[in-house]
């Protein structure tokens, strides 16, 4: 059977670091809350003249290297990311231009942090149809451009960096399953206001500050805590495992407390959970890319490993892949 397979993955974080110190200064905060509530110690935050695009270039072409994958041989590049250099062009067509993908299709998938498993499951589809050969999903953010400095409810939380993986046909292996989902009745607990169809940006959005992240923390870490469980469970059955067959997961890395709370209820050990949340923040839909690549890097994760990304975010939206890890095709 051709499956699609993880052949390839890349990240890159911007060399700036803000640590929680730094953010006592900037609003009414501890490092102490923020360790305790969060997990969080410090972020990356990329320059004022770094788009996200310049995030995902690096990852891609470090992916790229890994997969031994000349640019022009990709088929299709996916983008996920809230925060695209502008509403259009997609910042796949960007990213495109710049690795010299030439022949490659592009285009960009917004579901909030779950972006990134989405686009994974989109571009295994193309491979599985057997439609394309090579594609680069990438999961890329520069989220400090739509924080609002002055919240302490969200500015705490977030950073930029960005992942990528490329994807390649297996007859052994590969992603085994996907389970995706939504909530939109649950939209309102994470947005951003202005600046689309429905609040076009004007002189009063940017004066009542609408052109930034907005979040009820509470309904969203509810929801995460219970979607992350039935997701990671919904995958499995679909790819016909039990929780004593994962070797790694990587959830999506928003708060330790819901890691930790999706770790018991998975009846995981610490060592079967990727975490490197206390040094990178919320990354949105670049955090499970980043976390792949990074446990990849640290030999967390070996061919044959049985491997389970879940994350969740707005929409509210939720995404679960179940991988036979198989790099060598
Ligand atoms: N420093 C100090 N105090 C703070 C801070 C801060 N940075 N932020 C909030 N507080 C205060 C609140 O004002 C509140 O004070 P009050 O009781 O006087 O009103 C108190 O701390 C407790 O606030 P809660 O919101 O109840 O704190 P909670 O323990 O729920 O933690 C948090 C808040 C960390 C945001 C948590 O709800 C959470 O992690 N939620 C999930 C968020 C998430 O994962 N978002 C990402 C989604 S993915 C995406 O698509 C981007």
């Amino acid at each position: 059977m051709r499956r699609a397979t993880i052949t390839g993955w890349g990240k890159y974080l911007p060399p700036n670091v803000m640590t929680n110190k730094d953010l006592e200064k900037i609003v009414d905060t501890t490092d102490e809350w923020i360790q305790k509530r969060t997990g969080i110690k410090k972020r990356r935050i990329a320059d004022e003249d770094t788009a996200t695009s310049d995030l995902a270039i690096e990852a891609s072409q470090e992916a790229l290297e890994k997969a031994n994958l000349d640019p022009e041989e990709l088929d299709l590049i996916i983008v996920s990311t809230v925060t695209p250099d502008m509403a259009f062009p997609a910042t796949a067509c960007i990213v495109q231009d710049k690795i010299g993908a030439s022949n490659a299709a592009a285009f960009d998938l917004e579901a909030g942090c779950s972006g990134f498993v989405y686009g994974l499951s989109v571009g295994a589809q193309f491979i599985e149809s057997g439609l394309y050969d090579n594609v680069l999903v990438i999961g890329a953010e520069t989220l400090s451009k739509i924080t609002d400095w002055e919240d302490r409810n969200t500015c705490v939380l977030f950073g930029d960096g960005a992942g990528a993986a490329v994807l390649q046909a297996t007859d052994k292996g590969g992603f085994l399953a996907f389970d995706l989902g939504s909530d939109g009745s649950g939209a309102n607990a994470l947005y951003m206001e202005a600046g689309g169809s429905a609040k076009p940006a004007s002189l009063e959005t940017v004066k009542n500050k609408q052109h930034y992240i907005r979040m009820e923390g509470n309904p969203v870490f509810k929801f995460a805590v219970k979607t992350m469980k039935r997701a990671s469970l919904d995958v499995l059955e679909k790819a016909e495992l039990t929780t004593d067959d994962i070797n790694l997961l990587i959830p999506h890395q928003a708060n330790t407390r819901i890691i930790k709370s999706a770790r018991r209820r998975l009846k995981l050990d610490e060592d079967e959970v990727y975490v490197n949340l206390p040094e990178l923040g919320n990354t949105s839909s670049a955090s499970v890319a980043i976390a792949m690549a990074e446990a990849k890097e640290n030999g967390k994760i070996k061919n044959g490993d049985n491997v389970l990304l879940v994350a969740f975010g707005a929409g509210l939206t939720w995404a679960a892949a179940a991988i036979e890890w198989n790099e060598n095709i």
